[in-house]
């Protein structure tokens, strides 16, 4: 696979409508609901004070649907418009606060969308050209709030390879957001990972320090 392809839209809608998805879990992420449940992530409090939760390369949007269903405030973000129009048919006539925007990641800027507290992150980040991490986090962190979380379910381990996926260094990846001002409160092998998955990821969450 060539880096560059995987930096086009064209590309992943491709997959989406042959039906090449092998990364969808068909459903939320248990890992995901299970540190909401244990309180690992900033909860909603009253109605006004939903967290804005951003899932970039959200794809089908199981995740982005389950935290709105949990009362976020969500931005669903993907470049490929196929998936984004099945979770919207999904949650079509339902009072959900959950927006969708069909965009390349790169070329979002704070114009764009309310400032965020929490990005979830999952199956992105080993999307993208591994030569564009950095470029790919500056542009997350400069959407962050003060106080703001990253939520990184990071898979598959080791080192980058060839891919879509490409592998993820833990280390690396939390180094990268250190240069922001974001550092992990928080590191666990999963207990509830998809049986696909389990003990090849990590649940990293990282809080923005320097407000
Ligand atoms: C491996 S899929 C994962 C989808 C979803 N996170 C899931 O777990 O089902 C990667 C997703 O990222 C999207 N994507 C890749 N590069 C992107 C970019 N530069 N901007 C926006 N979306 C992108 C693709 O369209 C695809 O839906």
């Amino acid at each position: 696979m060539q880096e560059t392809e995987v930096s086009k839209a064209d590309y992943w809608a491709g997959r989406y409508r042959k039906g090449e998805t092998a990364w969808d879990l068909g459903a939320p992420c248990a890992v995901f609901q299970d540190a909401l449940a244990r309180g690992l992530l900033p909860f909603p409090g009253e109605p006004n004070q939903a967290p804005h939760l951003l899932t970039p390369g959200c794809g089908n949007g199981h995740d982005p649907e389950m935290f709105a269903r949990h009362g976020y405030r969500v931005t669903a973000l993907d470049f490929a418009p196929e998936p984004l129009a099945n979770l919207r048919q999904r949650i079509e006539g339902e009072e959900l606060r959950l927006a969708t925007l069909c965009r390349d990641v790169f070329a979002l800027t704070p114009a764009d969308l309310d400032p965020v507290d929490i990005v979830l992150e999952y199956t992105m980040y080993c999307a993208i050209d591994p030569r564009r991490r950095e470029e790919y986090l500056a542009v997350l962190a400069a959407l962050l709030r003060p106080g703001a979380v990253v939520a990184a379910l990071l898979f598959p381990l080791g080192k980058p390879q060839d891919g879509p996926p490409f592998a993820i260094d833990p280390d690396e990846y939390e180094r990268q957001w250190s240069v922001h001002g974001l550092r992990a409160i928080h590191r666990e092998t999963p207990r509830a990972s998809h049986p696909a998955r389990a003990g090849k990821e990590l649940l990293m969450i990282l809080r923005k320090t320097d407000a």
